[in-house]
């Protein structure tokens, strides 16, 4: 290429920027004309090879959530133009230092930078799942604002977030990555996240581009194995597995990732019905789609293609725009365009839809405009962020029991024995998808520090750890047992490590781990009040501990501040009001056991009914723990319940009102959740389906009255044709604190 070649390029690129810029103030439409034509303009100066090249990402070499491919000189790449993403890579020093390399380039093309920012960066926050036992969307949203800050001042531009997979089977490790089992509230939640990581809007300084994964499915892995197979009706992919995809697109999500399973036989990420469909066809989704690492080549394994010539094909044909760390489209588009297999046309679409978003985050105008030393100290050491990382994890703890009213303690407590594998433990504190600071270990607030910090100056902790998280030696119970002895109240932390549950960790036996169930018998044994608190990325099953130990916590995986919110949680500083956003099964035989599902035609009448109905003879068959449940130090009642008719006409709404009185002695929040179900349908329908909540905060013996509104469009559902609508007919509907203690009255929709 000649020098003055090479200068109109870089000279035409930078009116575009300069056109960019000026055209912050037009309206969102012409705003978006305006970038799409600079992209297309850009497009016109670029080879086929420098085309693929953005269709390209590499993992940095470090980091590497997946097998890494050595051959090759990535940098030498980046220099030619040949890599329009990277991931991995986070630092101000770092993120420049390649984005240099791109500024060599013919085009200077700048870089994306990626990056699992799954629940925050240098501060954690609670795992995903547990933030949406919050129900707290303002709060779900400020954790990715937080994170979404954090990382942008490192240099990333870009997270793979939110997963807004629908997930049923806890022995899915990625279960800790989504927001439980609900459709409805997945997709609240899918749009808090997403617009919590993109804040307002790309090209701000402190937004990230979000990206909804994987699309799809892939929470509904056959026997929750990860990565495994999924087959299901038409049906269960629009009405439970879509939604949360839509309503991240509906927020505005930047980009979305495919996945590595395969649906209904053909792999996501060549699955043309999904990407090319619905997501850019019927949705109109006008953002790209990145593979999951290396699924373009997984193809092969799948079956579905011979050779990566054949899976750059179909995933590029199917409509994924970038191939993450497989190399297949660098190395073969172009030949497959030259063999006149794959229409050059939709190598440029893929790519047009890359640079848009290279010019919506500013990056033409300034490449390193995200490399900023200053900001990313600021972002460092911000207090601020600890202080709302330790409220969001205070309002994730579930108290799922509380018998005779043993918390909150008092701090005048005289001696309190800590006892578990976890009381101490620093980065079992984080969970899956998390970052490792070198300073971590005076950073992370363990559950030790946070009591020892709280209680009064003449009480006395005492500790023992009891048992490891996962191994079969009790040799440390006597020592446990002792101290029990020894202590007024034993609070006892057990759980799965943080490498337990996540990606490719699915487990069969999601019993507590090791003999730590075994350590709980033995201290309850004392006699003495016992507490016990769980630490996991996923519900386990804890029975004997369930029924016999008076007071539970289910403590997750919490984050930075972790010991604090345990802390305040235990004296009553917070008083617990998360909700399950999950089902805690009573066995791994019960799975998936979900509150959502039919009646089928031999519903049993209770747990003791076996007659030829749709039970388990060994087991009931409703959960350990319901969907929605959740306790609160003071206590709530619901009465006088009342609809306002007995029918309602689509176009017109029915309200449904109840008292809601705090009956305890705590100020306390409660989330008063609305179920319905259409009792006949002309395909059947859900026992209940959440279409309603509020978070109500009362002061001991203050009432409420609570009204939920329900309109036709809440009643919609997918026909046999996949048409959504409401049928006119009877329905029930519900109010109560979780999805099994309702109270339930009855209305019409009529035509
Ligand atoms: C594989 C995971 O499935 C995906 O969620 C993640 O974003 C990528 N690895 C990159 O780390």
């Amino acid at each position: 290429m000649t020098t003055s070649f090479k200068n109109i390029c870089t000279f035409t690129i930078l009116i575009f920027c300069v056109a960019v810029c000026a055209s912050q103030n037009l309206s969102k439409s012409s705003r978006e004309k305006a970038i799409e034509r600079k992209a297309d303009s850009v497009l016109k100066l670029m080879t086929l090879d420098e085309k693929i090249g953005q269709m390209n990402q590499y993992n940095g070499d470090w980091e590497a959530t997946g097998p890494i491919t050595y051959d090759g000189d990535k940098q030498n790449q980046i220099r030619k133009g040949m890599l329009g993403s990277i991931l991995n890579v986070t630092g101000v020093e770092h993120t420049r230092q390649l984005q240099e390399m791109a500024m060599q380039s013919r085009l200077k093309i700048p870089l994306l930078f990626g990056q699992d920012i799954i629940h925050g960066y240098r501060t954690t926050f609670p795992i995903p799942l547990a933030e949406a036992a919050s129900w707290d969307l303002n709060a779900i949203k400020l954790s990715a604002r937080i994170a979404a800050t954090e990382s942008a001042a490192a240099g990333v531009h870009w997270t793979f977030a939110p997963m807004v997979d629908i997930a049923r089977d806890p022995r899915w490790g990625r279960i800790m990555e989504g927001a439980g089992e609900d459709t409805w509230l997945g997709s609240l939640i899918a749009k808090a996240r997403v617009e919590g990581f993109q804040g307002n809007g790309l090209g701000s300084l402190d937004a990230l581009m979000a990206c909804a994964k994987h699309f799809a499915a892939y929470g509904a892995a056959v026997g929750g194995r990860d990565y495994n197979s999924v087959d299901m009706s038409q049906r269960a992919l629009w009405e439970i597995y879509l939604p949360p995809f839509k309503a991240a697109e509906q927020a505005g999500v930047a980009t979305f990732m495919n996945s590595f399973n395969d649906l209904n036989g053909i792999p996501a990420t060549g699955n043309a019905y999904l990407q090319r469909e619905i997501l850019k066809g019927k949705w109109n989704f006008k953002g790209f789609v990145v593979s999951d690492w290396n699924s373009v080549g997984e193809m092969i394994p799948h079956g579905y293609a011979k050779d990566n010539y054949e899976a750059a094909m179909e995933a590029v044909t199917a409509g994924c725009d970038m191939d993450m760390e497989s190399r297949s489209y660098i190395k073969n588009l172009s030949k497959l365009v030259s063999d006149g297999k794959l229409n050059p046309s939709l190598i440029d679409d893929a790519v047009k839809r890359i640079l848009i978003k290279k010019f919506e985050m500013g990056l033409f105008d300034d490449p390193f405009r995200f490399c900023n030393v200053e900001r990313e100290k600021q972002q460092w050491n911000n207090p601020s962020n600890l202080e709302k990382e330790k409220q969001m994890a205070e309002k994730t703890i579930v108290l799922l029991k509380n018998e005779n009213q043993i918390l909150p303690l008092s701090r005048q407590t005289k001696t309190i024995a800590l006892i578990g594998p976890f009381i101490k433990s620093v980065r079992d504190n984080l969970g899956f998808w998390s970052y490792i600071w070198p300073d971590d270990t005076a950073r992370i607030i363990t559950t030790w520090k946070g009591i020892q910090e709280k209680i009064n100056k003449d009480s006395k902790l005492l500790y023992a750890k009891g048992c490891n998280i996962n191994d079969s030696s009790t040799a440390g119970f006597a020592e446990a047992v002792e101290i029990a002895r020894q202590a007024d109240i034993v609070i006892i932390q057990v759980g799965e490590a943080p490498d337990m549950s996540g990606e490719a960790k699915s487990r069969s036996n999601i019993h507590l781990p090791g003999m730590q169930e075994e350590l709980v018998k033995a201290i309850q044994a004392t006699g003495k009040p016992v507490v016990v608190m769980i630490n996991a990325g996923r519900p386990l099953i804890f029975n004997w501990t369930a029924d016999h130990v008076p007071a539970i916590l289910y403590t997750w995986w919490l984050g930075t501040e972790a010991g604090y919110a345990i802390a305040d949680v235990l004296f009553g500083d917070y008083n617990p009001s998360a909700k399950l956003p999950i089902s805690f099964p009573r066995s791994e035989g019960q799975i998936p056991v979900y509150y959502n599902h039919y009646n089928t035609g031999r519903p049993a009448k209770n747990d003791n009914d076996l007659n030829y109905v749709s039970a388990y003879t060994d087991l009931p068959n409703d959960p350990k723990f319901p969907f929605g449940y959740g306790l609160s130090y003071t206590s709530f009642s619901y009465s006088d319940m009342d609809l306002s008719g007995k029918s309602f006409k689509a176009g017109d709404s029915i309200s449904v009102s109840f008292n809601l009185t705090n009956t305890g002695k705590f100020v306390g929040t409660e989330t008063v959740q609305l179920y319905v179900q259409d009792l006949v349908g002309s395909v059947v329908r859900p026992v209940k389906e959440l279409k309603g909540f509020q978070q109500v905060v009362l002061k001991t013996g203050e009432s409420k009255k609570i009204t939920f509104t329900i309109t036709a469009d809440m009643l919609r559902f997918y026909n046999d044709k996949l048409e959504y609508g409401f049928e006119p007919g009877d329905f029930k509907v519900f109010v109560g604190s979780n999805s099994r203690d309702v109270k339930e009255a009855s209305f019409a929709l009529i035509k």
